[in-house]
C-alpha cells in the first residue's frame, strides 16, 4: 500500500495521508498512486517531511499555478522548504518575473525553434544511425538523455562535447532532488553552476561569434528592471541561475518524456503502426504523451498568506504540492486513462499553466517529434527487451532504463 492513513497535530479539515515521493517503483506506480490520492479528496495533507498540502483535482492544480499572489513559486519543492539553489525565472514571482521571462521568450519562440529544426534533426539522426544496426539499446541511457542534452547545448551555443558531464550532473541533481540520495542535488547544482560561471568568465574575456547563437552572450548584453528603478545589466549570479535552471528544467524532463513515449510505442504496436502509416500524427502523439505520461508528478508552491482553500485552513509558509500529472488524467478529459494517439491537442497541465508555464515547450515538442520521425525512419518495429518489470524513479518520473530490441534486417538506411 503506497498511500497510508496518517495524522497531524493541527487543524487541516481534510484527509491526512502519508506517501513517499522518492522510492523507485515499478513503472506506472506513481500514476496509480495518484488515482488513490484523488479518490481521497481534492485537497489532502501529506505528513512526509515537514508536512504539506496536496492538490489532486484539475481545478485546484490549475488555480495553484494561476494564483501566484497566494501560491508563490519562491520555493517549488514541497518536501524541502529551504532549497539551496535559486532558479531563475522559476523562483521569481510576478510582477518581477516577466522581466526575466522576457529574456527567454524570443530565444525560445516557435520561429526561433523552427530555424534550428534541421540542425536538431541532424543531431538526432546521428544518434539513431549510430545504434540502428546494433539491434538493441537502453533507449533511456543511450538516447533519451543524450540527444536532448546535445540539442540543448547546440541551441545555447555550447560545445557538444560537454554532453557527457552535463548528463552526469543532471542525474546527480535529480537523485538528490527527490530525496533518494540526500545531498546530491546540492553537489549536482554546484557542478552545473560552476560550469556556467567558467563559461561566463571565458565569454567576458572573448565574446563568442555570432552573438545570436550564444545564449550566455545574449544574457550578458541584456538588461532588466525588476524593481522599477531603471534598466541594469544582469549580475553574474543571475546569468548563472538562469542557465542552471534551463539545464535542470530542459534535459531530464525531455529524457523522461521520450522514454515514456518510446515505451508506449514499443508496447502498443497498433499505435506504432498508425504512426508509421500517418506520420503527421506525431504531433498528436507527443501532445497526448505530455498529458498521459505526466512525468512532472507535481509542482510545489509556498503560501504567501493564510487562506481558506476549498475549506482547508492553509497558513502562510505552508508548502503545497499540486499533482499536475494526476490533474491531466482527470475527467476533464474524455476517457482520461486511455492513451489516444489521435486525441486532439488538449488543455493538459504537462507544461503547467499561468506565469511559469514551460518556456521550453516549443523546443521540447520539436525534440520529441524529431525523435519519433528519425527513430521510425530507421527502426520501425521494436519491442521491450526485458522479462523483469521496468522501474521508475519518483518525483520527476522517469524510466530508469528502457531496453529495446529490434530485428536488424528491419532497420533500414536512406
Ligand atoms: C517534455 C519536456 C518538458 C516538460 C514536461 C516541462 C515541464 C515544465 C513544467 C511543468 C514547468 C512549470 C513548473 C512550475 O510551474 O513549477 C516548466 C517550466 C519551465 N520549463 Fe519546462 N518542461 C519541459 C522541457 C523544457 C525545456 C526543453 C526547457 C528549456 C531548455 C524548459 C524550460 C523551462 C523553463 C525556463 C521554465 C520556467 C518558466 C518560468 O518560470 O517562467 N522546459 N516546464
Amino acid at each position: 500500500m503506497s498511500v497510508q492513513e496518517s495524522s497531524v497535530d493541527r487543524d487541516v479539515r481534510c484527509p491526512v495521508v502519508h506517501f513517499e515521493v522518492a522510492p523507485e517503483r515499478e513503472a506506472g506506480s506513481y500514476w496509480e498512486m495518484g488515482k488513490e490520492l484523488r479518490e481521497k479528496g481534492e485537497v489532502l495533507f501529506n505528513t512526509l517531511a515537514q508536512g504539506f498540502w496536496v492538490l489532486t483535482s484539475y481545478d485546484t492544480v490549475k488555480e495553484m499555478y494561476q494564483d501566484g499572489d497566494t501560491f508563490s513559486a519562491r520555493v517549488i519543492t514541497a518536501w524541502n522548504p529551504e532549497p539551496h539553489a535559486r532558479m531563475i525565472p522559476m523562483n521569481i514571482d510576478p510582477p518581477e518575473h516577466i522581466q526575466f521571462r522576457q529574456l527567454l521568450n524570443d530565444w525560445f519562440s516557435p520561429s526561433a525553434i523552427r530555424e534550428h529544426r534541421e540542425n536538431h534533426r541532424a543531431i538526432c539522426r546521428r544518434y539513431v544511425e549510430s545504434f540502428a544496426e546494433s539491434g538493441s539499446i537502453d533507449a533511456v541511457a543511450e538516447f533519451a538523455i543524450r540527444y536532448p542534452t546535445e540539442v540543448f547545448l547546440d541551441f545555447v551555443g555550447m560545445p557538444k562535447e560537454d554532453t557527457e558531464f552535463l548528463v552526469e550532473w543532471v542525474d546527480e541533481f535529480f537523485l538528490g532532488y527527490s530525496g533518494r540520495k540526500p545531498g546530491l542535488d546540492a553537489s549536482g547544482a554546484k557542478k552545473i553552476k560552476d560550469y556556467y560561471q567558467e563559461n561566463l568568465d571565458k565569454r567576458r574575456a572573448t565574446p563568442q561569434a555570432p552573438r545570436e547563437r550564444d545564449f550566455i552572450g545574449h544574457l550578458l548584453q541584456s538588461t532588466v528592471n525588476p524593481d522599477g528603478t531603471g534598466e541594469r545589466p544582469l549580475s553574474d549570479s543571475e546569468v548563472v541561475d538562469i542557465c542552471f535552471f534551463l539545464t535542470i528544467a530542459g534535459l531530464d524532463t525531455t529524457r523522461a518524456q521520450l522514454g515514456w513515449l518510446l515505451h508506449h510505442l514499443a508496447t502498443n504496436p497498433d499505435d506504432r503502426k498508425r504512426l508509421l502509416d500517418e506520420p503527421g500524427l506525431s504531433v498528436n502523439a507527443v501532445e497526448e504523451s505530455l498529458r498521459y505520461h505526466g512525468q512532472v508528478y507535481g509542482d510545489g508552491r509556498v503560501l504567501t498568506r493564510d487562506v481558506e482553500f476549498r475549506g482547508c485552513p492553509m497558513k502562510e509558509g505552508d508548502m503545497v504540492y499540486g499533482l499536475a500529472s494526476i490533474a491531466s488524467r482527470s475527467d476533464k478529459f474524455e476517457d482520461p486513462d486511455t492513451f489516444k494517439i489521435d486525441r486532439k491537442p488538449s488543455a493538459h497541465l504537462g507544461f503547467a499553466a499561468g506565469a511559469h508555464r514551460c518556456a521550453g515547450a516549443h523546443l521540447a515538442r520539436q525534440e520529441l517529434q524529431l525523435a519519433l520521425e528519425e527513430w521510425h525512419r530507421l527502426i520501425p518495429n521494436y519491442e521491450v527487451d526485458s522479462i523483469e518489470p521496468l522501474m521508475e524513479r519518483g518525483a520527476q518520473l522517469s524510466l530508469l532504463s528502457l531496453p529495446l530490441k529490434w530485428s536488424v534486417s528491419d532497420a533500414v538506411g536512406d
